[in-house]
């Protein structure tokens, strides 16, 4: 009998064997890819959460020397799921620490994206002033009803409040606050409090417009006005508004800027922000006439004219000397971002921009700062008097420079209308180029070679590109990379361009390569960046 079954046994044992075998394989490939993310991938400057999927920035507000950023985030798997709202805080913008969930779905549905504000003069009285509250406005969007097919009311406003400081939430026992009117998308609202006339706004994507609301206690809203049909660009959703004044070069004179995130329909393909520039008076905004009209001419202007800056918004309760903004931005894209080549956390936030708005000759602009003061996190610096080469010029050598992570600052003056293209090597030949095409008046960024890209048929089919607005000889510009990411800040925050990738090690060189007959770099300043 126990001969009779012995060669059963024996191929039970092997088919027990193999699928071990297969098990310790797909384990060990997991615990590979777990330190590839972690060591490659995993920035130290942008935010991540610690596990799984992440997408848009909410309810940040900046409160007690404390930055907060809450995200949308699906806790129990690393694609988009069932929506909470994640929370980190941080004190310099450049570390974060994650807590606990802030937002879990409830009876109303999951937790989709939104606002917070201090409620300073505590008109909602779901605080003290003494110890005003923060009260998140966020849109509960109901799946099930959703997954009905027939159903169009699916998404409505609710708010929660917290009373220490934003890290345990309320929901409102009255939820919701604003119910939809029958629109399909009706969701993101962003609230800030109009000194003008003294009451709280809301912004909320409506459809193919912005909505705006007004409440005195933000528990109560009624509509105002509309925005968006026939301007700008509709090729896709619209999604997370954000209106907020600016002073102009700097002076008294101030104008409004409505940002619009929109998916698809983005410059190079798939998510992207767009903005507009104009006034509102505490009950609608009117698009400049002006600016208008050059967007009649130029189509849209983007925040950042590379594939992953989306969503973004800026901080409640902060303002600079200036009387900047705040802003940061979800670092992906929606045309690929659940298939992104790293598996225990998927997406990164934008490093932190401060936006001020410039007026010239060719009318109204949006520049994004990059971050600055990183004096504290440089571990090595060099700097390179101006010179000028021909062809290809090696700015940073093998060895010299950990270029993982990395700040660098450069003039290049004298401009011809040729092709000025910086690239970033690894051992492995793989590569990162960008630059500017003077020639044609464009910026680009070119990852089809920068590791990892066959998650999806979009990420590299043909390099970004964005107008170079500037008439000028020279220009300058600013990267900073972050193991997976790459921000270019061309002609002082003018153009931006935020990519990210997937190398398998980090790079090591830094070149300039041109077609013109010489080259000159004024300035050259690079930082290695690292933890301290
Ligand atoms: C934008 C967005 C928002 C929505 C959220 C859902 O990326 O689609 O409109 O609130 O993501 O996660």
């Amino acid at each position: 009998m126990i001969l009779f079954r012995t060669p059963f046994l024996v191929a039970f044992l092997i088919v027990l064997h193999l699928t071990s075998c297969k098990k310790l394989d797909s384990y060990s490939e997991r615990m590979n890819q777990f330190k590839m993310d972690e060591l490659h991938h995993r920035p130290l400057f942008h935010f991540t959460p610690e596990k799984n999927w992440m997408n848009d920035p909410n309810g940040m507000f900046f409160y007690k020397g404390v930055y907060h950023l809450y995200f949308q985030h699906n806790p129990d798997a690393n694609v988009w799921g069932p929506m909470h709202w994640g929370h980190a805080t941080s004190k310099d913008l450049k570390h974060w620490e994650e807590h606990e969930i802030a937002l879990f779905p409830d009876e109303l549905g999951t937790i989709f994206s939104g606002s917070a504000v201090v409620d300073h003069k505590n008109t909602s009285k779901l605080g003290t002033l003494e110890n005003p509250p923060i009260v998140a406005i966020y849109t509960n969007h109901n799946s099930q009803k959703a997954k009905k097919g027939n159903a169009i009311d699916f998404q409505n406003q609710s708010i929660a409040y917290s009373t220490d400081e934003g890290y345990s939430w309320t929901k409102y026992e009255r939820n919701p606050v604003l119910k939809n009117p029958g629109i399909i998308d009706f969701r993101d609202p962003k609230v800030f409090w109009h000194e003008g006339s003294q009451k709280w706004i809301m912004s909320l994507a409506a459809g193919q417009e912005i909505q705006y609301f007004e409440s005195q206690n933000l528990l109560s809203w009624s509509y105002l006005s509309s925005f968006g049909q026939g301007i700008g660009n509709h090729d896709g959703v619209w999604e997370c508004p954000d209106l907020f004044p600016l002073p102009v070069n700097g002076t008294q004179a101030r104008k409004w800027v409505q940002l619009v995130s929109i998916n698809p329909g983005g410059p190079n393909g798939g998510s992207a922000t767009q903005y507009f520039i104009g006034d509102f008076d505490g009950t609608q905004f009117i698009v400049d006439s002006e600016f208008q009209k050059a967007m009649e001419k130029k189509h849209s202007y983007w925040i950042d004219f590379g594939k992953d800056n989306y969503a973004g918004v800026t901080f409640s309760n902060w303002s600079n000397k200036a009387n900047g903004v705040l802003y940061l931005g979800w670092m992906s894209n929606w045309e690929y971002a659940n298939k992104v080549p790293t598996t225990k956390w998927r997406s990164a936030m934008t490093l932190p921009r401060e936006l001020e708005l410039i007026q010239n000759q060719d009318g109204f602009r949006l520049h994004s700062k990059a971050p600055s003061d990183w004096d504290k996190y440089t571990v090595k610096t060099l700097e390179k008097e101006t010179f000028s080469q021909q062809k290809e010029t090696r700015l940073i050598e093998k060895g010299a420079i950990d270029l993982s992570t990395a700040q660098i600052k450069l003039n290049l003056v004298d401009l011809e209308e040729k092709k000025y293209t910086f690239i970033l090597e690894n051992s492995r030949g793989e590569k990162l180029s960008f630059g500017l095409n003077e020639k044609a008046h464009q910026f680009f960024i070119d990852r089809s070679q920068a590791g990892e890209t066959s998650f999806s048929e979009t990420f590299s089919r043909k390099p970004s590109i964005a107008p170079r607005t500037k008439k000028a000889t020279s220009l300058q510009i600013q990267f900073i990379l972050d193991k997976m990411s790459l921000e270019v800040f061309f002609d002082q925050g003018e153009t931006v361009m935020t990519e990210i990738f997937f190398t398998h090690a980090p790079f090591e060189t830094l070149s300039l390569k041109t077609d013109a007959n010489t080259v000159k770099i004024e300035n050259l300043l690079i930082r290695e960046l690292g933890k301290k």
